[in-house]
Protein backbone atom coordinates (compact mmCIF):
# COMPACT_ATOMS: atom_id res chain seq x y z
CA UNK A 1 0.00 0.00 0.00
CA UNK A 2 2.82 2.51 0.46
CA UNK A 3 4.91 3.54 -2.44
CA UNK A 4 7.97 1.88 -3.13
CA UNK A 5 9.02 2.58 -6.88
CA UNK A 6 11.24 5.75 -5.90
CA UNK A 7 13.54 3.91 -3.69
CA UNK A 8 15.15 2.38 -7.35
CA UNK A 9 15.47 6.60 -7.94
CA UNK A 10 17.26 7.12 -4.75
CA UNK A 11 19.92 4.82 -5.16
CA UNK A 12 20.45 5.65 -8.28
CA UNK A 13 20.71 9.53 -7.34
CA UNK A 14 23.05 7.94 -4.50
CA UNK A 15 25.35 6.26 -6.60
CA UNK A 16 25.66 9.81 -8.42
CA UNK A 17 25.95 11.77 -5.16
CA UNK A 18 29.00 9.22 -4.58
CA UNK A 19 30.90 10.01 -7.99
CA UNK A 20 32.38 13.02 -6.58
CA UNK A 21 35.13 14.75 -8.61
CA UNK A 22 37.51 15.40 -5.65
CA UNK A 23 39.11 11.76 -5.88
CA UNK A 24 39.01 10.96 -2.11
CA UNK A 25 40.81 8.40 -0.72
CA UNK A 26 38.11 5.37 -0.51
CA UNK A 27 36.45 4.78 3.32
CA UNK A 28 34.87 2.78 4.50
CA UNK A 29 31.89 2.66 7.84
CA UNK A 30 31.78 -0.29 9.24
CA UNK A 31 27.80 -1.62 9.24
CA UNK A 32 25.53 -4.58 10.55
CA UNK A 33 23.19 -4.70 8.03
CA UNK A 34 21.79 -7.54 9.42
CA UNK A 35 21.02 -6.03 12.61
CA UNK A 36 19.63 -3.47 11.18
CA UNK A 37 17.44 -4.99 9.04
CA UNK A 38 16.18 -6.52 12.37
CA UNK A 39 15.43 -3.29 14.20
CA UNK A 40 13.77 -1.70 11.14
CA UNK A 41 11.44 -4.81 11.05
CA UNK A 42 10.82 -4.08 14.57
CA UNK A 43 10.21 -0.19 14.07
CA UNK A 44 7.58 -1.24 11.27
CA UNK A 45 5.35 -3.48 13.17
CA UNK A 46 5.48 -0.33 15.92
CA UNK A 47 4.57 1.80 13.25
CA UNK A 48 1.65 -0.20 12.37
CA UNK A 49 -0.03 0.84 15.46
CA UNK A 50 -0.35 4.71 14.17
CA UNK A 51 -3.13 5.54 12.17
CA UNK A 52 -3.12 5.26 8.69
CA UNK A 53 -2.37 9.25 8.09
CA UNK A 54 -1.61 8.43 4.72
CA UNK A 55 -4.95 7.01 3.71
CA UNK A 56 -7.77 9.11 1.94
CA UNK A 57 -10.25 7.70 4.66
CA UNK A 58 -7.44 9.37 7.60
CA UNK A 59 -9.98 12.34 7.55
CA UNK A 60 -8.80 14.04 10.92
CA UNK A 61 -5.95 16.04 11.74
CA UNK A 62 -4.49 19.05 9.72
CA UNK A 63 -1.79 15.84 8.65
CA UNK A 64 -1.13 15.62 4.90
CA UNK A 65 1.43 12.99 3.09
CA UNK A 66 4.88 14.46 2.01
CA UNK A 67 5.51 14.19 -2.13
CA UNK A 68 7.23 11.47 -3.11
CA UNK A 69 9.76 13.94 -4.35
CA UNK A 70 10.19 15.41 -1.33
CA UNK A 71 10.84 12.39 0.60
CA UNK A 72 13.31 11.40 -1.61
CA UNK A 73 15.44 14.44 -2.02
CA UNK A 74 15.08 14.24 1.71
CA UNK A 75 16.72 11.07 2.45
CA UNK A 76 19.03 11.87 -0.67
CA UNK A 77 20.38 14.75 1.08
CA UNK A 78 20.83 12.77 4.17
CA UNK A 79 23.72 10.60 2.77
CA UNK A 80 25.48 13.79 3.66
CA UNK A 81 23.47 15.61 6.08
CA UNK A 82 24.10 19.43 5.41
CA UNK A 83 23.15 21.94 8.10
CA UNK A 84 22.13 24.95 6.88
CA UNK A 85 23.42 26.76 9.99
CA UNK A 86 25.68 28.77 7.62
CA UNK A 87 26.93 28.05 3.99
CA UNK A 88 30.19 25.89 5.71
CA UNK A 89 27.70 23.36 6.77
CA UNK A 90 25.99 23.42 3.90
CA UNK A 91 26.64 25.41 0.80
CA UNK A 92 24.40 23.83 -1.71
CA UNK A 93 21.52 23.18 0.43
CA UNK A 94 22.07 27.02 1.85
CA UNK A 95 21.46 28.12 -2.02
CA UNK A 96 18.56 25.77 -2.45
CA UNK A 97 17.07 27.26 0.72
CA UNK A 98 17.11 30.80 -0.37
CA UNK A 99 15.60 29.99 -3.77
CA UNK A 100 13.28 28.34 -2.17
CA UNK A 101 12.17 30.81 0.52
CA UNK A 102 12.67 33.48 -2.92
CA UNK A 103 9.79 31.23 -4.70
CA UNK A 104 7.48 31.37 -1.74
CA UNK A 105 8.09 35.10 -0.82
CA UNK A 106 7.25 34.91 -4.43
CA UNK A 107 4.02 33.65 -4.41
CA UNK A 108 2.61 36.01 -2.05
CA UNK A 109 4.07 38.97 -4.37
CA UNK A 110 6.88 40.01 -2.83
CA UNK A 111 10.21 40.44 -5.03
CA UNK A 112 12.22 41.66 -2.07
CA UNK A 113 11.88 40.15 1.56
CA UNK A 114 14.16 38.61 4.19
CA UNK A 115 13.10 34.82 5.44
CA UNK A 116 14.27 31.40 6.02
CA UNK A 117 13.04 27.64 6.85
CA UNK A 118 12.27 27.11 10.64
CA UNK A 119 11.53 23.58 12.03
CA UNK A 120 8.13 24.22 12.71
CA UNK A 121 5.59 26.94 12.68
CA UNK A 122 5.66 27.70 16.23
CA UNK A 123 9.59 28.47 16.09
CA UNK A 124 8.87 30.47 13.10
CA UNK A 125 6.01 32.88 14.83
CA UNK A 126 7.64 32.91 17.76
CA UNK A 127 10.56 34.45 14.92
CA UNK A 128 8.07 37.04 13.69
CA UNK A 129 6.95 38.14 17.07
CA UNK A 130 10.16 38.10 18.66
CA UNK A 131 11.16 40.99 15.69
CA UNK A 132 7.81 42.75 16.29
CA UNK A 133 8.53 42.62 20.39
CA UNK A 134 11.68 44.79 19.41
CA UNK A 135 10.09 46.88 16.76
CA UNK A 136 7.10 47.72 19.04
CA UNK A 137 8.88 47.36 22.47
CA UNK A 138 6.29 47.51 25.09
CA UNK A 139 2.95 47.32 23.37
CA UNK A 140 0.05 44.62 23.31
CA UNK A 141 -0.54 41.92 20.81
CA UNK A 142 -3.84 40.69 19.58
CA UNK A 143 -4.87 38.05 18.04
CA UNK A 144 -7.99 35.91 17.45
CA UNK A 145 -9.72 34.03 20.20
CA UNK A 146 -9.41 30.81 17.30
CA UNK A 147 -5.74 31.83 16.99
CA UNK A 148 -3.30 29.09 17.10
CA UNK A 149 -3.33 28.46 21.04
CA UNK A 150 1.01 28.76 20.74
CA UNK A 151 0.70 32.56 20.35
CA UNK A 152 -0.42 33.11 23.68
CA UNK A 153 2.45 30.89 24.97
CA UNK A 154 4.81 32.97 22.97
CA UNK A 155 3.80 35.87 23.89
CA UNK A 156 4.42 34.92 27.51
CA UNK A 157 7.79 33.75 26.53
CA UNK A 158 8.27 37.06 24.82
CA UNK A 159 7.54 38.69 28.11
CA UNK A 160 4.34 40.66 25.61
CA UNK A 161 1.09 40.94 27.02
CA UNK A 162 -1.27 38.93 25.21
CA UNK A 163 -4.87 40.00 24.17
CA UNK A 164 -7.77 37.68 22.46
CA UNK A 165 -10.10 39.37 20.39
CA UNK A 166 -13.65 38.28 20.03
CA UNK A 167 -14.36 36.22 16.47
CA UNK A 168 -18.08 36.65 14.65
CA UNK A 169 -20.68 33.75 13.95
CA UNK A 170 -17.99 32.98 11.19
CA UNK A 171 -14.91 32.27 13.40
CA UNK A 172 -13.38 35.28 11.96
CA UNK A 173 -12.04 38.47 13.73
CA UNK A 174 -14.69 40.88 14.84
CA UNK A 175 -13.48 43.76 13.37
CA UNK A 176 -15.58 46.24 15.29
CA UNK A 177 -13.85 44.10 18.66
CA UNK A 178 -10.24 45.19 16.73
CA UNK A 179 -11.08 48.51 16.15
CA UNK A 180 -12.52 49.44 19.75
CA UNK A 181 -9.16 47.82 21.33
CA UNK A 182 -6.67 49.21 19.17
CA UNK A 183 -7.85 52.86 19.75
CA UNK A 184 -6.72 52.59 23.23
CA UNK A 185 -3.81 52.85 22.01
CA UNK A 186 -1.29 50.00 23.66
CA UNK A 187 -1.57 47.45 20.30
CA UNK A 188 1.50 47.35 18.85
CA UNK A 189 0.81 44.02 16.57
CA UNK A 190 -2.03 42.35 15.12
CA UNK A 191 -1.49 38.95 14.45
CA UNK A 192 -4.35 37.67 11.51
CA UNK A 193 -5.10 33.91 10.86
CA UNK A 194 -5.32 33.01 7.25
CA UNK A 195 -6.75 29.87 8.02
CA UNK A 196 -7.77 29.05 11.82
CA UNK A 197 -6.66 25.55 13.08
CA UNK A 198 -10.04 24.58 14.65
CA UNK A 199 -12.08 25.94 11.47
CA UNK A 200 -10.20 27.07 8.40
CA UNK A 201 -11.50 30.29 9.08
CA UNK A 202 -9.60 33.64 6.99
CA UNK A 203 -9.81 36.27 9.24
CA UNK A 204 -10.27 39.49 7.57
CA UNK A 205 -7.52 40.99 6.27
CA UNK A 206 -7.88 43.77 4.01
CA UNK A 207 -10.22 45.63 6.80
CA UNK A 208 -7.62 44.96 9.36
CA UNK A 209 -5.03 46.17 7.47
CA UNK A 210 -6.86 49.67 7.23
CA UNK A 211 -6.15 49.71 10.54
CA UNK A 212 -1.81 49.56 9.82
CA UNK A 213 -1.48 53.04 8.84
CA UNK A 214 -3.35 54.95 11.56
CA UNK A 215 -2.39 52.91 14.88
CA UNK A 216 0.82 52.72 13.61
CA UNK A 217 0.26 48.59 13.89
CA UNK A 218 2.66 45.80 12.82
CA UNK A 219 0.51 43.07 10.89
CA UNK A 220 2.01 39.51 11.35
CA UNK A 221 0.42 36.79 8.79
CA UNK A 222 0.11 33.06 10.16
CA UNK A 223 -0.73 31.07 7.43
CA UNK A 224 0.62 28.10 8.54
CA UNK A 225 -2.05 26.08 7.31
CA UNK A 226 -3.93 28.37 4.61
CA UNK A 227 -1.11 29.90 3.37
CA UNK A 228 -0.62 27.98 0.12
CA UNK A 229 -4.69 28.55 -0.83
CA UNK A 230 -3.40 31.81 -2.90
CA UNK A 231 -2.66 29.89 -5.90
CA UNK A 232 -6.07 28.33 -5.65
CA UNK A 233 -7.80 29.54 -9.03
CA UNK A 234 -11.51 30.68 -9.12
CA UNK A 235 -11.75 30.91 -5.32
CA UNK A 236 -15.06 31.97 -3.38
CA UNK A 237 -16.12 35.26 -3.66
CA UNK A 238 -14.37 37.51 -1.14
CA UNK A 239 -10.92 35.04 -0.85
CA UNK A 240 -9.08 36.22 -3.53
CA UNK A 241 -9.19 40.29 -1.73
CA UNK A 242 -7.94 38.54 1.68
CA UNK A 243 -4.84 36.48 -0.43
CA UNK A 244 -4.38 39.45 -2.38
CA UNK A 245 -3.63 41.60 0.82
CA UNK A 246 -0.93 39.89 1.64
CA UNK A 247 1.46 41.42 -0.23
CA UNK A 248 0.96 44.32 2.47
CA UNK A 249 1.26 42.64 5.29
CA UNK A 250 4.70 42.86 7.50
CA UNK A 251 5.71 39.50 7.76
CA UNK A 252 4.03 36.10 7.14
CA UNK A 253 4.36 32.27 8.53
CA UNK A 254 3.71 29.43 6.35
CA UNK A 255 4.27 25.60 6.58
CA UNK A 256 5.72 23.85 4.03
CA UNK A 257 4.73 20.58 6.27
CA UNK A 258 1.77 21.24 6.36
CA UNK A 259 0.46 21.77 2.70
CA UNK A 260 3.45 22.07 0.92
CA UNK A 261 3.95 18.62 0.72
CA UNK A 262 6.99 18.39 3.13
CA UNK A 263 8.46 16.12 5.65
CA UNK A 264 8.13 17.52 9.58
CA UNK A 265 10.24 19.97 10.27
CA UNK A 266 9.56 22.55 7.61
CA UNK A 267 8.19 26.01 7.84
CA UNK A 268 9.12 29.42 6.64
CA UNK A 269 9.09 33.00 8.34
CA UNK A 270 8.69 35.95 5.64
CA UNK A 271 9.53 39.37 6.51
CA UNK A 272 8.47 42.24 4.24
CA UNK A 273 11.60 44.76 4.99
CA UNK A 274 14.59 43.00 4.30
CA UNK A 275 16.61 45.22 6.44
CA UNK A 276 15.17 43.54 9.43
CA UNK A 277 18.61 41.30 9.74
CA UNK A 278 20.29 43.13 11.66
CA UNK A 279 17.42 42.59 14.51
CA UNK A 280 18.94 39.56 14.74
CA UNK A 281 22.48 40.37 14.66
CA UNK A 282 24.98 38.20 17.01
CA UNK A 283 28.72 36.93 17.12
CA UNK A 284 29.87 33.46 16.11
CA UNK A 285 33.42 32.97 16.07
CA UNK A 286 32.88 29.59 14.58
CA UNK A 287 30.98 29.88 11.80
CA UNK A 288 30.79 33.51 10.58
CA UNK A 289 34.46 35.18 10.15
CA UNK A 290 34.90 37.12 6.97
CA UNK A 291 31.38 36.68 6.19
CA UNK A 292 29.98 40.29 3.72
CA UNK A 293 26.18 39.52 3.34
CA UNK A 294 23.86 38.12 6.24
CA UNK A 295 24.32 34.04 5.96
CA UNK A 296 21.22 32.14 7.08
CA UNK A 297 22.31 31.62 10.21
CA UNK A 298 22.85 35.33 11.60
CA UNK A 299 19.71 35.89 10.40
CA UNK A 300 17.51 33.23 12.27
CA UNK A 301 17.17 31.78 16.17
CA UNK A 302 17.92 28.47 15.65
CA UNK A 303 21.57 27.25 14.87
CA UNK A 304 21.46 23.76 12.94
CA UNK A 305 19.24 23.46 10.64
CA UNK A 306 18.67 20.14 8.19
CA UNK A 307 19.92 21.48 4.69
CA UNK A 308 17.99 18.31 3.66
CA UNK A 309 14.38 19.99 4.61
CA UNK A 310 15.67 22.64 2.08
CA UNK A 311 16.56 20.61 -0.57
CA UNK A 312 13.32 18.51 -0.37
CA UNK A 313 11.40 21.89 -0.64
CA UNK A 314 13.48 22.61 -3.90
CA UNK A 315 12.78 19.70 -4.96
CA UNK A 316 9.24 19.42 -5.14
CA UNK A 317 8.71 23.07 -5.68
CA UNK A 318 10.82 22.25 -9.05
CA UNK A 319 8.37 19.87 -10.18
CA UNK A 320 5.48 21.35 -8.52
CA UNK A 321 5.83 25.05 -8.83
CA UNK A 322 4.14 27.55 -7.28
CA UNK A 323 1.80 28.89 -10.45
CA UNK A 324 -1.27 30.08 -10.02
CA UNK A 325 -3.91 27.76 -11.18
CA UNK A 326 -0.66 24.73 -11.80
CA UNK A 327 -0.84 21.45 -10.71
CA UNK A 328 -0.24 21.87 -7.58
CA UNK A 329 -2.71 24.34 -6.93
CA UNK A 330 -5.20 21.97 -8.35
CA UNK A 331 -4.23 19.71 -5.78
CA UNK A 332 -5.74 22.33 -3.25
CA UNK A 333 -8.46 23.53 -5.13
CA UNK A 334 -9.53 19.39 -5.31
CA UNK A 335 -9.52 19.72 -1.25
CA UNK A 336 -11.59 22.90 -1.00
CA UNK A 337 -14.16 21.09 -3.06
CA UNK A 338 -14.03 17.41 -1.30
CA UNK A 339 -15.08 20.14 2.06
CA UNK A 340 -17.83 21.67 0.12
CA UNK A 341 -19.29 18.24 -0.51
CA UNK A 342 -18.90 17.00 2.69
CA UNK A 343 -20.63 20.14 4.17
CA UNK A 344 -23.41 20.30 1.74
CA UNK A 345 -23.89 16.53 2.79
CA UNK A 346 -24.25 17.07 6.24
CA UNK A 347 -26.27 20.44 5.81
CA UNK A 348 -28.56 18.30 3.99
CA UNK A 349 -29.09 15.53 6.45
CA UNK A 350 -31.60 15.88 9.40
CA UNK A 351 -28.82 13.94 11.54
CA UNK A 352 -26.31 16.52 11.45
CA UNK A 353 -25.80 19.86 12.28
CA UNK A 354 -23.65 22.06 10.84
CA UNK A 355 -22.06 25.78 11.56
CA UNK A 356 -20.62 27.78 8.90
CA UNK A 357 -19.46 26.27 5.19
CA UNK A 358 -15.98 25.37 4.74
CA UNK A 359 -13.58 28.39 3.85
CA UNK A 360 -10.87 25.55 2.42
CA UNK A 361 -10.53 22.24 3.64
CA UNK A 362 -11.66 22.23 7.00
CA UNK A 363 -15.05 20.81 8.18
CA UNK A 364 -16.82 21.21 11.49
CA UNK A 365 -19.92 19.38 12.49
CA UNK A 366 -22.10 17.50 15.27
CA UNK A 367 -24.70 15.00 15.20
CA UNK A 368 -27.95 16.53 16.04
CA UNK A 369 -29.19 16.96 19.75
CA UNK A 370 -30.88 18.74 22.13
CA UNK A 371 -27.89 20.32 24.09
CA UNK A 372 -24.46 21.07 24.15
CA UNK A 373 -23.53 18.53 26.38
CA UNK A 374 -25.25 15.38 25.07
CA UNK A 375 -24.07 17.00 21.29
CA UNK A 376 -20.54 17.19 23.01
CA UNK A 377 -21.05 13.34 24.25
CA UNK A 378 -22.37 12.08 20.38
CA UNK A 379 -19.39 13.67 18.82
CA UNK A 380 -17.20 11.80 20.79
CA UNK A 381 -19.08 8.56 20.40
CA UNK A 382 -19.23 9.01 16.81
CA UNK A 383 -15.29 9.60 16.88
CA UNK A 384 -14.95 6.48 18.30
CA UNK A 385 -17.41 4.40 16.50
CA UNK A 386 -16.30 5.66 12.88
CA UNK A 387 -12.65 5.01 13.66
CA UNK A 388 -13.87 1.42 14.50
CA UNK A 389 -14.79 1.26 10.39
CA UNK A 390 -11.77 2.27 9.43
CA UNK A 391 -12.72 6.33 9.37
CA UNK A 392 -10.69 8.45 11.18
CA UNK A 393 -11.83 11.80 12.19
CA UNK A 394 -11.00 14.53 14.85
CA UNK A 395 -12.51 16.98 17.37
CA UNK A 396 -12.85 20.32 18.06
CA UNK A 397 -14.14 22.20 21.21
CA UNK A 398 -15.79 25.43 19.64
CA UNK A 399 -16.88 27.99 22.21
CA UNK A 400 -21.06 28.30 22.96
CA UNK A 401 -20.78 32.17 21.68
CA UNK A 402 -19.66 31.11 18.37
CA UNK A 403 -21.92 28.04 17.63
CA UNK A 404 -24.99 29.21 19.54
CA UNK A 405 -26.35 31.70 16.84
CA UNK A 406 -26.46 28.77 14.41
CA UNK A 407 -28.35 26.56 16.88
CA UNK A 408 -30.88 28.23 18.15
CA UNK A 409 -32.63 25.27 19.42
CA UNK A 410 -29.99 24.05 20.82
CA UNK A 411 -29.72 24.40 25.17
CA UNK A 412 -26.12 25.62 26.09
CA UNK A 413 -25.93 23.90 29.18
CA UNK A 414 -21.91 24.31 29.40
CA UNK A 415 -19.59 27.21 27.80
CA UNK A 416 -18.21 25.03 24.55
CA UNK A 417 -19.21 22.33 22.70
CA UNK A 418 -17.59 19.37 20.98
CA UNK A 419 -17.77 19.06 17.33
CA UNK A 420 -16.09 16.72 14.97
CA UNK A 421 -13.19 18.48 12.70
CA UNK A 422 -11.99 16.91 9.46
CA UNK A 423 -9.59 17.92 7.51
CA UNK A 424 -9.86 17.31 4.07
CA UNK A 425 -6.46 17.64 3.44
CA UNK A 426 -5.35 15.47 0.44
CA UNK A 427 -6.71 16.05 -3.23
CA UNK A 428 -8.06 11.99 -3.06
CA UNK A 429 -10.31 13.21 -0.45
CA UNK A 430 -12.53 14.13 -3.37
CA UNK A 431 -12.76 10.90 -5.00
CA UNK A 432 -13.20 9.49 -1.71
CA UNK A 433 -16.45 11.60 -0.90
CA UNK A 434 -18.89 8.84 -1.33
CA UNK A 435 -17.13 6.43 0.73
CA UNK A 436 -16.12 9.01 3.77
CA UNK A 437 -20.36 9.27 3.54
CA UNK A 438 -21.23 5.59 3.68
CA UNK A 439 -18.81 5.01 6.70
CA UNK A 440 -19.76 7.90 8.80
CA UNK A 441 -23.90 7.04 7.78
CA UNK A 442 -23.04 3.14 9.22
CA UNK A 443 -21.19 4.72 12.22
CA UNK A 444 -23.91 6.66 13.24
CA UNK A 445 -26.14 3.42 13.36
C1 LIG B 1 -2.56 28.31 12.07
C2 LIG B 1 -1.45 27.55 12.76
N1 LIG B 1 -0.41 28.23 13.25
C3 LIG B 1 0.62 27.60 13.88
C4 LIG B 1 0.61 26.22 14.03
C5 LIG B 1 1.77 25.56 14.74
O1 LIG B 1 2.56 24.92 13.77
P1 LIG B 1 3.54 23.73 14.16
O2 LIG B 1 2.67 22.58 14.59
O3 LIG B 1 4.28 23.46 12.88
O4 LIG B 1 4.43 24.20 15.25
C6 LIG B 1 -0.46 25.48 13.54
C7 LIG B 1 -0.50 24.02 13.70
O5 LIG B 1 -1.47 23.35 13.41
C8 LIG B 1 -1.52 26.16 12.87
O6 LIG B 1 -2.57 25.50 12.37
Amino acid sequence: MLETEGLQLLETALNRLGQDSRQLPAFHTETDHERIGDILNDVADRLKGDFPYPHPLYAGQMMKPPHPVARLAYSLTQWINPNNHSPDGGRTSSALEREAVADIAGMFGWEIHQGHLCSSGTIANLEALWIAARLRPGKTLLASGLAHYTHSRISRLLGVTFDPVPVDANGKMELKAVQRRVERGDVGTLVVTLGTTGTGSLDPLPELLALKQSHDLRIHVDAAYGGYFTLVKGMKPGQREIFDALKHVDSIVIDPHKHGLQPYGCSCVLFRDPDIGPLYLHESPYTYPGSDQPLLGEISLECSRPGAAAVALWATQKLLPLHRGGEFSRGLACSMHAAQKLYDRLQGHPGYLTIFPPELDIVVWAPRGHSASSISQQSQQLLRSAAEENLYLSLVDLPASLVSAHWPEVTFDQNSVTCLRSCLMKPEHLDWGDAIWNILHRARG
